[in-house]
């Protein structure tokens, strides 16, 4: 599955001050994450319980981060699952094409912010998932051929 837990540079230490100054976090583009950012949207205030996602996309790659409390990625394709645990503004989720992801379990407070690769394009969604089963069936039996 073309997923990868990606840790960003976590920056502790600020210029000789002694005491605590908190972190700091860099990304860019093409070198922390595998692609130029043309799109940053955010997910904040979700209400307990509430699962989002529910869907694939067609070419689209995204980075999740959860800059603020913890949530739950599911990842899966025909073949495969995955569970990731989103709590640390350090770490990211790179999620590939034709992959199938929820989230569920956003703590209170939590933000979970979104780097993509392409504007924002509803023909670009797989959201029914019979549909999907079917067309990543088809997409990872072509990769498999080359
Ligand atoms: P959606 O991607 O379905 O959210 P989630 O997967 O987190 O549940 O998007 C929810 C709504 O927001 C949908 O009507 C499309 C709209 N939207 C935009 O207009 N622009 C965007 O960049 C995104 C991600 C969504």
């Amino acid at each position: 599955m073309d997923i990868k837990v990606i840790e960003f540079n976590d920056i502790v230490d600020a210029k000789n001050v002694k005491r605590p100054m908190g972190h700091l976090t860099p990304i860019e583009e093409l070198k922390d994450v595998p692609f130029e950012i043309k799109r940053i949207y955010y997910l904040t205030r979700v209400p307990e319980n509430t699962i989002r996602g529910f869907h694939s996309h067609k070419e689209l790659q995204q980075v999740l981060l959860c800059l603020n409390g913890s949530v739950q990625i599911s990842v899966s394709t025909p073949y495969e699952k995955e569970f990731i645990t989103l709590d640390d503004p350090a770490k990211g989720l790179y999620i590939g094409p034709m992959v199938w992801r929820e989230m569920y379990n956003f703590s209170p407070g939590s933000v979970l912010m979104v780097l993509a690769s392409e504007f924002y394009d509803e023909e670009d969604y797989i959201r029914d998932y019979r549909k999907y089963c079917e067309l990543a069936q088809d997409y990872y039996k072509s990769l498999s051929k080359i």
